[in-house]
């Protein structure tokens, strides 16, 4: 079996759930909206959100009224998020770790499923689509969100650069990252493989505007496991080097003053 990567392992996503709330769910949350437009549930609609993270997809579908089960592999993540629920006073949902490509969970025991930029991560994406498809109702509507073309991602390009200029020696990884397995290419046919049916795949645009880099910087190098797994390497002066390249470069492709990343996904939606 190949070696997991950082973002692979259970305990790398609960030790940074909080960073990844305050730095990546800005943009993932404007996906799962996208998503859930999209599925269209009606109220009452039993749905599953898979590799939940903390629980942007599933906290909107409970609020429009859905009842929700929540899963991801990493305890931290599913703490996060269930004292999410308990704030937001959410009875119809609930949050439980689970393994995305083994669900304990029946067949045909959900109206809709979504996994918002979750399944990218798993070592057998076809084993997590399948799952996805196993648990829907004949006739129930899953999304999956994948990045649209992840070689070209503006988020990691603009970290590579500033890693660059301030380690000029540095060498990244030379395969790509496990996410990029699953794009805007392959997304529509390998939901199909897994035996969905209408499947259509559609471009998501989400923004995020950067009021504060300096403390969006605080958490976004721990937002993900290879960035924090990165930025442990680098040591602490070196990361603060690297953030005022990073602040510096989105401050001089802002328009208003306002750093604004823009990101791009791919939405793959099937019927069961
Ligand atoms: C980038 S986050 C996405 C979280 C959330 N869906 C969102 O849109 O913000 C990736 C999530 O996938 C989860 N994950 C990775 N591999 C998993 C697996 N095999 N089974 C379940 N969850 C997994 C991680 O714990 C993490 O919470």
């Amino acid at each position: 079996m190949a070696e997991l990567s950082p973002d692979q392992v259970a305990g790398n996503w609960s030790a940074i759930a909080s960073e990844y709330e305050q730095a990546f769910e800005g943009l993932s949350a404007q996906f799962a909206e996208h998503a859930l437009r999209l599925l269209d549930l009606g109220p009452g609609a039993r749905v599953l959100d898979v590799a939940a993270g903390t629980g942007a997809f599933g906290l909107s579908a409970a609020r429009a009224g859905a009842e929700v089960l929540a899963t991801d592999f990493a305890p931290g993540m599913v703490d996060r998020l269930q004292a999410r629920i308990a704030a937001a006073g959410l009875p119809g949902m609930a949050a439980e770790v689970m393994d995305g490509q083994a669900l304990a969970l029946p067949d045909a025991s959900f109206d809709g499923a979504a996994s918002v930029l979750g399944l990218i991560f798993f070592p057998d994406q076809d084993r997590g689509l399948a799952e996805l498809r196993r648990v829907l109702r004949e006739g129930g509507r899953a999304a999956v969100v994948c990045w649209r073309d992840p070689a070209n991602l503006p988020l990691m390009a603009l970290v590579r650069q500033a890693v660059r200029k301030v380690v000029p020696g540095f060498q990244p990884p030379s395969a790509p990252p496990v996410w990029a397995r699953l794009n805007g290419d392959s997304l529509g046919s390998r939901m199909e493989a897994a035996g969905f049916r209408e499947v259509e795949v559609l471009t998501s645009t989400a923004t995020q505007r950067i009021h504060s880099p300096e403390a969006y910087w605080s958490g976004f190098t721990r937002s993900a496991p290879p960035l924090a797994h990165l930025f442990e390497r680098l040591g602490p002066e070196t990361t603060a080097a690297v953030g005022r390249e990073y602040i510096g470069a989105l401050r001089a492709q802002s328009r208003d003053g306002v750093p604004t990343l823009t990101v791009e996904a791919c939405i793959g939606l099937g019927r069961a």
